[in-house]
């Protein structure tokens, strides 16, 4: 007879189920693969538009399709006025996290597509790319305002990448800044089954429109143990190198508080990769790149966290995923913390939008069923 374990796997979450088909995205233990192609090449070798564009559409890009599909975002990058001002307005309340500015910018940006309510093939091609183009500019004006300065408009002159950046902090980036975002994004744009696009997929299901799927998709990439862990790892980084700088506490002191409290340290562990995430090391490449062409003493962030990783290695076997050097990353390129994970959105977007037309291609609600742990059954009138 075979061996069998006697613990129970723990299915909590879903881990472990497979509850669906793609052909958008494959992930495993020690390969990410988006519609055939592995990431370390695309990083190598494509730019964040040839990416959005095999996604979105299917295929890599020609020339000429690469030319059309870009020009088709840059001339889909404005947002009226009006729209521009509430963001302007909810972002003068500081309290409000830039997320939920950018849901709710997506949901007015909805009532004035067109093709909101058309669920086609065809109009869901075009209303992925509007959101993809539209997106920078929303988080721009939420980033404007909080600097306290006017808003510029896009570039249709830029990279996605490049007008994302030029939009946030209002000024032209340096050919590395443009390159290290353009990596960044395509590492964040696709990731199968992941928390937030299988909210926008059962959304979807529903026949429920895009920009609805988008809306929910981003609710559920906020959170920190997902999308929001960008920033929740930079704010940790931040918080050990204050309590450690005078030498008070080494970095292992401060690590073993947080294990014996049980905290959990951001920007690590994953539901799939057990043995590291090939993305963290690339995004840790060009961070690291940026900060030596343009700005050495941020390499300090960078040697902080391979000291929190070693430990974290040694002392739980726990490797750091995309969104630790990302932290360090965005930090050392000095965009500000809380627009970490809408650029994450500027990104994911594709990957949802992919997700939500395959969805509405071979739909089926999905539904899945509940194993009742209430109590037994009562009569009302009993007591
Ligand atoms: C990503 C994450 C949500 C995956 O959750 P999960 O699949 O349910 O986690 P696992 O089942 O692999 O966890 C196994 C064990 O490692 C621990 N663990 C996992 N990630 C940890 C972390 N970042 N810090 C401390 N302990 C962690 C768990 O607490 C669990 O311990 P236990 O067995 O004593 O309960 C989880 O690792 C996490 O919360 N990470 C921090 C947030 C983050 O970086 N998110 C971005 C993901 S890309």
């Amino acid at each position: 007879m075979p061996a069998t374990s006697s613990k129970t796997p723990d299915t909590r979450g879903l881990a472990g189920q497979t509850i669906g088909d793609t052909s958008v995205c494959s992930v495993n233990q020690t390969q990410l693969i988006y519609r055939g192609y592995e990431i370390a090449d695309l990083a190598a070798h494509a730019t964040f538009e040839e990416v959005a564009h095999l996604l979105l559409v299917g295929h890599k890009p020609t020339a000429k399709e690469l030319e059309e599909f870009t020009t088709q975002i840059n001339e889909s990058r404005e947002v009226c006025d009006g729209i521009l001002d509430v963001i302007e307005r909810i972002a003068s309340e500081p309290t409000v996290h830039p997320m939920a500015i950018l849901r709710t910018g997506i949901s007015m940006v909805s009532h004035q597509d067109p093709e909101c309510e058309d669920n086609s093939p065809e109009a869901e091609a075009r209303k992925s790319i509007r959101l993809l183009a539209k997106i920078p500019t929303l988080i721009g004006a939420c980033q404007a305002s909080r600097d306290s300065r006017s808003r510029v408009a896009p570039d249709s002159s830029l990279s996605h990448a490049a007008n994302l950046l030029w939009l946030i902090t209002g000024e032209k980036p340096s050919e590395i800044a443009a390159k290290v975002m353009d990596i960044s994004l395509i590492l964040y744009a696709e990731h199968d089954f992941n928390a937030s696009t299988f909210t926008g997929r059962v959304i979807a299901s529903t026949n429920a429109d895009m920009h609805s799927a988008v809306c929910g998709a981003i609710g559920a990439l906020k959170g920190n143990l997902h999308g929001g862990a960008n920033e929740a790892a930079m704010d940790m980084l931040q918080c050990i190198m204050d309590d450690t700088k005078d030498s008070e506490m080494s970095v292992d002191e401060w690590m073993t508080r947080a294990f014996e409290e049980k905290r959990k340290l951001m920007g690590f562990g994953h539901r799939v990769y057990k043995n590291g995430d090939h993305r963290a090391g690339i995004l840790r490449g060009w961070g690291l790149r940026y900060c030596e062409e343009n700005d050495p003493s941020k390499k300090c962030w960078f040697d902080l966290g391979d000291q929190v990783q070693a430990v974290m290695l040694r002392d739980k076997n726990i490797h750091p995923n995309v969104d630790f050097p990302c932290g360090m990353t965005y930090f050392a390129m000095g965009i500000p913390v809380p627009q970490y994970t809408p650029i994450f959105v500027a990104s994911r977007i594709t990957g949802w939008c992919a997700h939500i037309m395959e969805q509405h291609a071979n739909n089926r609600i999905i539904r899945p069923l509940a194993q009742y742990v209430g109590p037994d059954l009562m009569n009302w009138t009993d007591s």
